[in-house]
């Protein structure tokens, strides 16, 4: 299963990711988590620490220096480069590099054309993709399962959030879910209904133990499980994985 996280820059994609990705790990899912973002911190937001995640990073960045040899396959660089943490979760960081060898498939190939080469994925793939709508023009008309849309209840979001689904459902990707996230007030979820009509919706409201995690470097399932915002985030993955129910 494939399940890709989008939106604006800020809007949360990494924070749901890590989310994700530890709840299926949890259920007893396979679970891999794509980096994709040139500014990789999934590892952070995973629980991964400091020091794991800057020498992910600096893996890449030896790759792209010719200090590191390249992975001659998808599953070589999973294999490589990729690490186990919590909850059994695996993370590769497969952000775009600044010299990347054409046609290399560790470097050579956009995050988003590295995922949809992936076949036969056993358990689930988490892309906590780069900002914006690119990522998903870039993907072509290759499927993913679910393609999660992180939107906060602001203009600017839910605007790149309603171009995001419309090319979802235009090349037919795969099934839509709404992160409906940093909700204050009701009021703020119904703004995003009234911009994403037809779509499914999930509620995330507006977490200060999810910020406060995020200025110590922590976790949110580790720092603040019980915590209002989290829970919505695990109550996400459990839709993610449940049949669809439009409108909802
Ligand atoms: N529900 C929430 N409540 C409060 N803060 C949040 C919430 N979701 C995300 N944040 C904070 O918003 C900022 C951006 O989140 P992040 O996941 O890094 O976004 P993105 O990956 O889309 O750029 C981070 O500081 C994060 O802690
Ligand atoms: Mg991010």
């Amino acid at each position: 299963m494939k399940v890709a996280v989008v939106g604006k820059g800020g809007s949360g994609k990494t924070t749901t990711s890590a989310v994700l990705a530890r709840t299926f790990a949890r259920t007893g899912m396979k679970t891999l988590a794509l980096d994709c973002d040139t500014n990789p911190n999934l590892g952070l937001s995973l629980g991964f620490g400091e020091e794991a995640t800057e020498a992910l990073i600096g893996v890449r960045e030896a790759v792209d220096a010719g200090e590191e040899e390249h992975a001659g396959s998808v599953a070589e660089l999973i294999d490589r480069f990729g690490v186990d943490g919590p909850d059994g979760v695996r993370l590769a960081v497969v952000s775009a590099i600044e010299n990347p060898e054409p046609g290399c498939p560790c470097c050579g190939i956009s995050p988003e054309r590295l995922l949809a080469q992936m076949e036969d994925v056993e358990g689930v793939v988490v892309a906590d993709f780069e900002a914006g709508i690119g990522t998903i023009m870039r993907m072509g008309d290759e499927p993913l399962d679910v393609v999660v849309i992180v939107a906060e209840p602001t203009a600017k979001s839910l605007e790149v959030a309603r171009r995001s689904a419309d090319l979802v459902n235009q090349h037919q990707l795969g099934r839509v879910l709404v992160a409906a996230n940093r909700l204050r007030d009701d009021d703020d979820l119904a703004r995003v209904r009234a911009a994403l009509p037809g779509l499914e919706v999930v509620a995330i409201p507006d977490e200060p133990a999810i910020a406060l995690a995020e200025r110590q470097g922590d976790a949110p399932l580790d720092s603040a499980p019980d915590a209002a915002g989290v829970r919505a985030m695990v109550a996400l993955s459990e839709r993610v994985m449940a049949p669809a129910s439009p409108g909802g």
